[in-house]
């Protein structure tokens, strides 16, 4: 079953920019979510990492029930665990609009990436699948037409603030061309003023950035020149 509820306008006439909320100040959140919603973001990415899949911990559901509550950024949840499918529901009760997993996740053996998309789908959400830097786009045949997203990682997942991998970007292009224009293309990772340009040439439509906009002395302009107006 495809969503027919979709946290990303179909097709977006501008990039979609989704911060990361792994670089703001964690002192400040609240304040800081808030003020990149005015600052025009179109998401929010929250990075969920278990310490097992990646060398890094970070949050779980009660963070996005807590943006739900804050702010009106939808959150755009993306998993780095070992087992995604124990954790699908407990995100989508909280309010996640958007759940990505990993095609690399060994909890995958147990359960078929289709029947997550599945059940994201049966609850209204999107769903989508990520590729870290050294995984093929072959690695999706089978789900492609699936997904409602394909997150390209243009790091080593675990944290914010690395240096963007371009070699990545032959994996843009390659999905570009075979991905529908309902289907949308994320790249994550290291996403700054200097490295935008390329990903959107590339063909990437949503773009996710940490230390670029939680680090930029000027948020709303950061953004602006992120979605090359
Ligand atoms: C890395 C995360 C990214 C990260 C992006 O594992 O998936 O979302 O927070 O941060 P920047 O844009 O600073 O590389
Ligand atoms: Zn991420």
């Amino acid at each position: 079953m495809k969503s027919n509820v979709s946290v990303f306008p179909h097709p977006p006439h501008l990039p979609l920019i989704a911060p990361s909320l792994l670089a703001a100040d964690f002192g400040q959140i609240g304040r800081q979510v808030n003020e990149v919603e005015k600052a025009g973001a179109d998401l929010i990415h929250v990075d969920i990492m278990d310490g097992h899949f990646v060398p890094n911990l970070t949050m779980g559901p009660d963070m996005v029930q807590a943006l739900r509550r804050s702010c009106r950024l939808m959150p755009d949840v993306h998993l780095m665990v070992t087992d995604p499918q124990n954790f699908i529901e407990p995100f989508l009760d909280a309010g996640a609009g958007h759940i990505s997993f990993h095609i690399e996740a060994p909890g995958l053996a147990r359960c078929s990436a289709s029947d997550l998309i599945r059940r994201i789908h049966a609850r209204g959400a999107t769903a989508g699948v990520a590729l870290n830097p050294s995984t093929p786009v072959a690695a999706l045949e089978s789900i492609l037409s699936l997904a409602d997203l394909v997150l390209v990682m243009s790091v080593h997942p675990g944290f914010t603030g690395q240096n963007f991998m371009p070699e990545t970007l032959s994996k843009v292009t390659e999905l570009h061309r075979r991905l529908s224009p309902h289907q949308r293309l994320q790249i994550d990772g290291g996403i700054g003023l200097q490295t935008a340009p390329d990903a959107l040439r590339a063909g990437a439509d949503v773009l996710v950035a940490g230390a670029a906009i939680f680090r930029a002395p000027d948020w709303a302009a950061t953004i602006q020149r992120l979605r090359g107006e």
